[in-house]
């Protein structure tokens, strides 16, 4: 595929969908937030169990999205002008729902949905399809304005996907368990692309039809899936990011396959971590997604490297810095999106955020990159093949080596023991670091030692490597890093504090 069959944008999808043209798309699978009034975090996993999904989710360190919806004086503002920008059928059933449900938080929620239902059907090819996945929270209420955008005669279906099991504090509500999402399946025409013979499951093992003549297909799949299950139910998926909602690999490739032909186009307008966008590439169809955080972008260029060689001249990211001064905004603006993309730069995973221990320094984010090496270039296939085991698994240790990545706006000569520190505790071999400001002198060694074809400088504290971020924005040095791999951490250990260090380090809060 050419590098303009993929293409990432970080912005506000109306934004984006706004400028596509019409019929551009053949699938289009969006995870919008279910409006569970939840604020996601960003779980780290296994190595800092402190940093538990949900646990740290209200505070700004590891917010990933928030997905809790108020109806506010700018809600209110905006709803008129939002009513006569909508056709006809969505804008009376929204004026409509207004005066029965009243100006609430559900209205805002569906006020933010539903001029984008409105462009994700105009962007649909006439033989395409559409997938909402959302939950019982309001998928009643989507699919009224689908059934109004699209014609009730395009409804398809509703597939219910049981994600897994539920234990602990979950099956112990008051309730019957939730377990359940809802995907509404519409399409945009009479005719669309249904790959039918991909739509079936094999049967079990040993089975046998009484009287013979067993389907060689196995059984064709009906709109109650319970066999491909969340990665979050399990707590050693080798698939689970630490990205809040993250959806399974095989639930997207189950829809990619059935509703798409190779060489079609997908579009995800929510794309987090990316994992639709991720089946579209695996199965060779061209993709488009947008996300309107850095995180989401880290996350899913990060997959595209260590899944299949695609570093960020391979597909473009639109909606980044793209020089020092927009960086240093950025980092004034948003230090926790800052760092996200800083960490993009280098295609880490985004582990999570934490305090730094100046008052007022802003946060430090920590990423992880795989110290595998394979040359990423087009004559070279690379290390990490296709469908192996590419990503990081979600317990890190004992895995094999990675680096920590750290991002700070400052860095000083006085964290350094402390990154060592955070590295021991992580079981990372290795750190790089990199910061807008590095530690004086720290700025002329990296330019220099850059210039004769390497990437860092070797920091006086052992095994920690510092980059400057302009040498990250002059070039892409993922393909360096993974063909370098840098030095080992002589991991002497740190003197304790009064207090003790755990006390005093950055990590996870
Ligand atoms: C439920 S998550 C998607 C998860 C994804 N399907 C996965 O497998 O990882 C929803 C995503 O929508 C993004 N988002 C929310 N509002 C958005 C908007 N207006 N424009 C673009 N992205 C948005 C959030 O940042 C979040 O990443």
């Amino acid at each position: 595929m050419r590098s303009s069959d993929r293409a990432f944008v970080r912005a506000d999808n109306l934004d984006v969908l706004r400028e596509l043209p019409d019929g551009a798309f053949d699938l289009v699978y969006l995870d919008p937030p279910f409006n569970s009034n939840r604020r996601y975090g960003l779980d780290r996993g296994q190595p800092d169990r402190a940093f538990r999904r949900g646990r740290r989710a209200d505070g700004p360190w590891g917010l990933a999205f928030d997905d809790a919806w108020r109806w506010d004086e700018e809600t209110a503002a905006g709803f008129h002008g939002l009513l006569q920008r909508l056709p006809p059928g969505p804008r009376e059933l929204l004026a409509t729902l207004r005066q029965a449900l009243g100006a609430g938080d559900l209205l805002a929620y569906l006020a933010m949905m539903v001029p984008r239902l409105v462009e994700l059907h105009r962007v649909l090819a006439p033989t395409g399809s559409l997938y909402l996945h959302c939950d019982p929270q309001a998928s009643h209420y989507l699919k009224l304005f689908l059934d109004s955008i699209f014609g009730a005669d395009r409804f398809r279906r509703e597939i219910v996907w049981r994600s897994g099991w539920v234990s602990g504090f979950k099956s112990r509500v008051p309730n019957w368990v939730r377990n359940h999402d809802t995907l509404l399946y519409y399409t945009r025409g009479p005719r669309f692309v249904f790959n039918k013979e991909a739509a079936y499951q094999p049967h079990p093992e040993g089975y046998q039809r009484r009287g013979g003549g067993a389907n060689p297909r196995g059984v064709a799949l009906d709109d109650v899936w319970t066999d491909i299950y969340s990665p979050w139910i399990m707590s050693f998926s080798k698939e689970k990011l630490g990205y809040p909602t993250q959806k399974p690999m095989a639930l997207m490739e189950r829809i990619v396959r059935v509703s798409t032909r190779p060489g079609m186009r997908v579009l995800d307008p929510f794309a987090g971590g990316g994992a639709a966008l991720v089946a579209a590439e695996a199965m060779g169809r061209r993709w488009l997604g947008i996300d309107s955080t850095h995180l989401a972008t880290a996350m899913i260029r990060y997959r595209m490297l260590w899944r299949f060689g695609l570093d960020r001249s391979r597909f473009p990211v639109h909606g980044e810095p793209h020089d020092l001064s927009a960086a240093r905004a950025l980092a004034r603006n948003d230090p926790l999106q800052f760092g996200w993309w800083t960490l993009s730069l280098v295609h880490a995973r985004p582990l999570g955020a934490g305090r730094t221990q100046e008052p007022g320094a802003g946060p430090r984010i920590e990423g992880a990159l795989p110290a595998s090496a394979g040359v990423l270039d087009d004559e070279t296939p690379p290390a990490l093949a296709p469908g192996s085991a590419a990503e990081i698994p979600w317990g890190m240790e004992g895995g094999p080596p990675w680096t920590l990545v750290i991002v700070q706006a400052v860095l000083r000569p006085a964290d350094l023991p402390d990154l060592v520190q955070r590295a021991r505790e992580l079981g990372a071999q290795r750190v790089l670091a990199t910061a807008l400001e590095l530690p004086a002198g720290a700025t002329a060694a990296a330019g220099a030692v850059a210039g004769q074809g390497r990437f860092g400088w070797a920091a006086p504290e052992d095994g920690v490597q510092l980059v400057t971020l302009e040498d990250l924005l002059r070039r892409d040095l993922t393909p360096a890093l993974i063909q370098r791999p840098l030095p080992q951490l002589h991991l002497t250990p740190q003197p304790q504090g009064p207090r003790g260090r755990k006390g005093r380090r950055a990590g996870p809060t």
